[in-house]
């Protein structure tokens, strides 16, 4: 796999993570070199040019840019990560690179705002209303992407907050837009988000920032899975890849004695499950980290571990994250502890657990889904 991006600004050596051995992949996509090609050759930036990119996937815009110290936000832990190792293996000074959360927005404004296209709309909504407080008349915003992530929608929410939109040609299937900014636009910094719903059946009422998975209601996946929860009593609960929490909230209930984890690779997923959780349970402790699944937990501290697993990262289709999730659980429980799994029919998941944990029991099953149980 090609891990040279050769850019006007230089040439680096660029990784994804999590890191895999046969990664087919590369850490960067057409629309980061149209965007780099096109910052080079048509902006003036000079030293003290104040420089925001936001949802760089890999590090490929912070690592080509780092020269004028920008300010990056991403929702996502990982990206993050793999922006850190990429500056550290190219060997370029990060202390004066700001990699902020999604929630953590600076007070300074801005000349340039490169915009990768996230997957979420709901994010960049919540990220162009953030935006309006950060630039002036004279920023520069460009959003880029692959021609097949940018709906309709995506040109309306620029339009609608920031002002009018101009498309580049289309270079690689990736495309670029061009934000003009509408001096005399009303700022709308009124945000939909977070989102409050109900949890059905419950007095909870469950916060969702943005870029959390189903955020508008209870996924009919995670639904399911909260009828089949174990009673059996547990001294470590994990809620891995928690999103907004629900499943941990509800085992939290039915295990008054429980100590309860909190993880998830999202900024805005564990946000929303400490507000979710400590808004149930005003005076229970619980723990939470935005983290790559079970990476820093200590080897068999948990005796349940509960995870209905992403099947795709940044747009990438795929069982690798669940089996790596399973994986982390076999190390993190201890003996006899409980990894309880939901997941589509057809992504099969049985067969790595059966691998993994020498057994497998199915504990429920509907048209879509099949929860699994595994013992280590
Ligand atoms: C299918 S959602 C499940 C959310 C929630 N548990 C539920 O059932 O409603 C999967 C979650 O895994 C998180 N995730 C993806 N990759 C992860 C990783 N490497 N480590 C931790 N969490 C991750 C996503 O952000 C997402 O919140």
């Amino acid at each position: 796999m090609e891990t040279l991006l050769n850019v006007p600004q230089g040439r680096f050596q660029l990784q994804r993570l999590p890191y895999r051995k046969h990664e087919k992949l590369k850490a960067w996509d057409a629309a980061d070199e149209y965007l780099l090609s096109h910052v080079y050759e048509q902006v003036n930036l000079t030293t003290e040019s104040q420089i925001l990119i936001l949802n760089d996937k890999f590090g490929a815009l912070v690592s080509a840019l780092h020269a004028f110290n920008p300010i990056a936000i991403s929702d996502s832990w990982l990206s993050q990560q793999a922006t850190r190792t990429n500056l550290e293996n190219n060997k370029l000074p990060s202390h004066d690179i700001e990699l902020n959360s999604s929630l953590d927005w600076p007070g300074q404004s801005f000349d340039l705002v490169l915009i990768k296209i996230p997957k979420t709309l709901a994010l960049l909504e919540d990220q162009v209303i953030r935006l309006q407080a950060v630039i002036t008349d004279n920023t520069i915003i460009i959003a880029a992407g692959m021609v097949k992530a940018m709906s309709a929608n995506v040109w309306k929410l620029l339009e609608k907050y920031i002002g009018q939109t101009k498309p580049s040609l289309a270079k690689k299937k990736a495309r670029l837009i061009f934000v003009e900014i509408d001096s005399s636009r009303q700022k709308d910094l009124f945000s939909p988000y977070p989102i409050y719903y109900q949890l059905e059946g419950t007095a909870y009422r469950i916060c969702n920032h943005a870029n959390v998975f189903s955020r508008d209601s209870l996924d009919i996946g995670t639904r399911f899975l909260l009828q089949h929860l174990p009673l059996k009593q547990s001294r470590a609960i994990v809620d891995l890849g928690c999103g907004n929490g629900v499943v941990g909230l509800m085992l939290a209930e039915s295990h008054p004695s429980s100590q309860v984890y909190f993880v998830d690779e999202s900024y805005m997923a564990i946000a929303s499950a400490k507000e979710n959780f400590k808004h149930a349970f005003p005076s229970r402790f619980a723990e939470y980290f935005v983290a790559d699944g079970l990476t820093h937990f200590k080897a068999e501290m948990a005796d349940l571990i509960v995870c209905n697993p992403p099947f795709h990262q940044q747009n990438t289709v795929g069982n690798q994250i669940a089996v790596s999730m399973f994986k982390q659980a076999h190390r993190v429980l201890q003996k006899g502890g409980e990894l309880r799994v939901i997941g589509n029919r057809h992504l099969g998941y049985h067969l790595d657990l059966k691998r993994l944990f020498g057994n497998c029991i199915e504990i429920a099953a509907n048209k879509k889904f099949v929860i699994w149980q595994v013992i280590k």
